[in-house]
């Protein structure tokens, strides 16, 4: 599902369940896997590639040419300028993981918005 006000440039691949929320920018040549959420106001750079089940939190940017691995987190604001693994949380700027998935989150988290 694709929201108003998202932006999805040429050439991008976008998963099937997946949500680009309002205000999201994907640029040209992007992989989006299946089952992942791009929150709103995130910025996916050109040749990027989000691994299925990705979550990437409000407002956070993905640099141009990065990989990030399958059913990752990505906080909210992050700004990411380098590959990341499956199944981890990352935060700030630059993001750094501070945890892996099988660590858990809080519960205040990872709600899909818009559904
Ligand atoms: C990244 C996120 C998933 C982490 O959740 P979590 O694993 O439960 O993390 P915690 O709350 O236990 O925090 C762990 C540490 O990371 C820090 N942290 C958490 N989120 C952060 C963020 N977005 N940016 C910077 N630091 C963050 C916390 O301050 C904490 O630091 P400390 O150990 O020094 O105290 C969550 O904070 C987040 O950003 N979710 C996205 C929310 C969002 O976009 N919602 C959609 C709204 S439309």
């Amino acid at each position: 599902m694709i929201f108003p006000n998202a932006v999805v440039s040429t050439d991008c691949h976008i998963g099937d369940h997946s949500v680009i929320n309002s205000g999201a920018t994907i640029s040209h040549d992007s992989l989006i896997g299946g089952y992942a959420t791009i929150n709103p106001g995130v910025h996916v750079a050109g040749n990027v590639s989000i691994g299925e089940g990705c979550y990437l939190g409000v407002g956070s940017s993905v640099i141009h040419g990065v990989s990030i691995g399958a059913w990752t987190v990505i906080g909210g604001g992050a700004v990411v300028p380098q590959d990341l693994p499956e199944n981890v949380i990352a935060v700030g700027v630059p993001a750094r993981v501070i945890k892996t998935k099988e660590e858990g989150l809080n519960e205040r988290t990872t709600s899909r918005t818009g559904e």
